[in-house]
């Protein structure tokens, strides 16, 4: 949940520090923090509450020269343990003065290890958990057994931490030198040319070096400007994977536009066709897997889907595919519930956890879940070696390239894309569909991405929308069918940007309830299902429209080029390609996300890339 860097080289280590911060702020942004060590010793820290802006302001303010060395660790925070205050941001200092350390995740058993630091009259400063692991190295350090050696210190204290972390430990008499650990949460190695990073994802060093390595669960690495080594908790040696970065460093930049949101909207044509690659190869769908074989798929009889947030309307679209193509039953289901609901699961049941980050701590529980129930578990992410895929048999890589904007756009797409992907597969193994109907949905798919780059010229239509909506308290949107999670993501959406309270309904649920929210100028959005796919559920929502007018509603109404069936009941139409009913769902999303980032703008919330309260990776259940 927050972003961590580590550097020793032959550069100065606030510049390192500060830019990979810069990059990382999207997994955190309530405080952020840096601790220089000296080369010949003596640390120094500076940290600020709010975004990172404030501890740039504040080294600009104090000066840089007492941050000068070539060790650095730097820590941006989404806040678990206490407020984002200047106290309890990072990086914490030991009582001693010799110790600082990052943290990201939970140490769960804080509590005792607090009240024995303070029965030794150790004073904390913070209120956070991070805090003890300080307290605790140098305690380590200064007596008893593993007085004076910093890697014996640092494996006795990561030997007493329960919970999820990444850590980070510096010592002041071992310039040139950080020790760190993962425990469930991410922590990457950087290979430079003298120099060696440390990184809760690569886009902390990418500047610099193509050259990560991967660790595995409960790894220690210790680097110097040489390079590094990996350990186990017991102090035996350990093995990564090293890879070699394919983004570049466009992909985590700006690259003109005045936010990543806006910039990955417009990415999502390459996002798709990039995700569609490859998987459809001589006729045959490919799922590109060694992990589920055409017998496994053909073994199963149930499919779970398990995802949060975006993830999971992505994984609603998947039962409607998935069940249509196969006939095979196909529950989706909240990560985070999953678990604690005790699912039916045995090794005839395949679960899908579709994550972007690959590091979602709900999802992550609910694959380890599964597997211990006996299923088969296949990760579809976007990103490369993260623990979801590592811990599930089988991965299909979404390739959105690195997505910084929190709020999910061109992932969300590539996951819709790789679900159907898996669908198809399923539908070939089992034999649901024969080739020619596979291979005329693959086409289907193949359009898509052009269809959504044609559809990116619609943001000033909707930004003109927005400019006239006025002040907005609440916003209803409504879809039938693949158009359900399509008003369940056009309301998230508005609701992480905006701040606005919003709902998505299924159109015909409306009468059911939700129809009494309605009332004079409400903005209501209504996602239109194609009138060449089922004839009823166009007609249906034709109806459900004139309802919500008749009750003085605005409505926002997105339908097919040539549908003018809606013309009369809409207060404002945008236009979206035609396209088959199952890929609706990948361009009717595209409007909603310019809608709730325009309408963000008018609420004055202007980093629509760092929404309040939330961040990108939700490391913590
Ligand atoms: O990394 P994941 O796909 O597992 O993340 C899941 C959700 O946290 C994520 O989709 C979240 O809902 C986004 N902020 C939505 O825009």
């Amino acid at each position: 949940m927050c972003g961590i860097v580590g550097y020793v080289g032959k550069q100065q280590g606030l510049d390192i520090a500060l830019e990979a911060l810069r990059r990382m702020e999207y997994r955190g942004y309530d405080s952020s923090g840096i601790a220089i060590i000296g080369d010949d010793g003596g640390i120094q820290s500076v940290k600020r509450a709010g975004q990172l802006a404030n501890l740039v302001d504040k080294i600009s303010e104090t000066g840089r020269d007492h941050l000068v060395g070539h060790t650095a660790i730097g820590h941006t925070r989404w806040a678990t343990h206490g407020r984002p205050t200047d106290e309890n941001a990072h990086p914490h200092v030991s009582f001693d003065g010799k110790v600082a350390i990052v943290h990201n995740g939970i140490i769960e058993n804080f509590a005792p290890l607090r009240e024995e630091l303070e029965r030794d009259a150790i004073e904390m400063k913070s209120v956070t958990d991070s805090e003890v692991a300080a307290h605790l190295l140098a305690r380590a350090y200064n007596d008893g057994e593993t007085a004076g050696d910093f890697r014996a210190s640092a494996l006795a204290v990561l030997n007493r931490l329960e919970g999820a972390f990444t850590l980070l430990f510096t010592h002041a008499d071992h310039p040139g030198e950080i020790i760190a650990a993962r425990r469930s949460t991410p922590l990457i190695v950087g290979v430079g040319d003298g120099e060696t990073f440390l990184g809760s994802d690569v886009a902390a060093f990418i500047e610099f070096t193509r050259d990560a390595v991967e660790l595995g669960q409960d790894t220690v690495v210790v680097i110097n400007s040489d390079g590094y080594e990996l350990l186990n908790f017991d102090g035996s040696p350990a093995e990564g994977r090293p890879f070699t970065i394919d983004w570049d460093l466009a992909a985590a930049e700006k690259g003109g536009y005045d936010s990543f949101m806006i910039k990955e909207i417009h990415e999502q044509p390459a996002a798709v066709r990039d995700t569609l690659a490859g998987h459809f190869v001589d006729g045959r769908i490919r799922l590109d897997e060694d992990g589920l074989t055409d017998d496994d798929l053909r073994n199963l009889d149930k499919v779970y889907v398990v995802a949060c947030g975006s993830a999971y309307h992505s994984g609603l679209l998947a039962k409607y595919a998935i069940e249509h193509w196969v006939r095979i039953p196909v529950e989706i289901e909240v990560a985070s519930e999953f678990r604690y609901r005790d699912p039916i699961l045995d090794k005839r049941t395949l679960v899908i956890a579709v994550s972007q980050s690959g590091e979602t701590a709900d999802t992550l529980e609910a694959v380890r879940h599964a597997k211990a129930q006996g299923a088969r578990v296949l990760a579809v992410c976007n990103t490369n070696g993260a623990q979801i895929p590592r811990e599930s048999d089988a991965v299909l890589y979404t390739h959105a390239g690195p997505e910084i904007g929190v709020a999910s756009t061109k992932a969300f797409l590539a996951q819709v894309a790789a679900n159907y992907i898996v669908g198809l597969a399923l539908a070939q193994a089992r034999g649901t569909k024969y080739p020619d109907e596979i291979t005329d949905i693959w086409e289907d798919l193949e359009t898509i991405p052009a269809k959504i780059e044609k559809l990116l010229s619609c943001d000033e239509k909707v930004a003109q929308i927005a400019d006239t909506l006025g002040a907005i308290r609440t916003m209803l949107f409504l879809g039938r069918g693949v158009g359900f999670p399509v008003a369940l993501e056009g309301a998230l959406k508005l609701k992480e940007l905006a701040y606005i309270h919003a709902e998505g309904f299924p159109a015909g649920e409306l009468k059911h309830g939700p129809i009494a929210l309605i009332e004079e100028d409400l903005p209501v959005v209504v996602i239109v299902p194609s009138p060449n796919g089922v004839k009823v559920l166009h007609s249906k929502i034709v109806s459900n429209i004139q309802e919500i007018r008749a009750r003085g509603a605005k409505t926002i109404v997105i339908a097919e080029d040539g549908d003018t069936s809606v013309e009369p009941f809409a207060n404002w139409l945008i236009r979206i390609p035609e396209s088959s009913s199952i890929m609706q769902p990948l361009l009717a999303t595209v409007p909603l996300q310019f809608l709730a980032a325009d309408i963000a703008r008018h609420c004055g919330n202007d980093d629509i890339d760092k929404p309040r309260n939330l961040a990108k990776s939700v490391t913590v259940e």
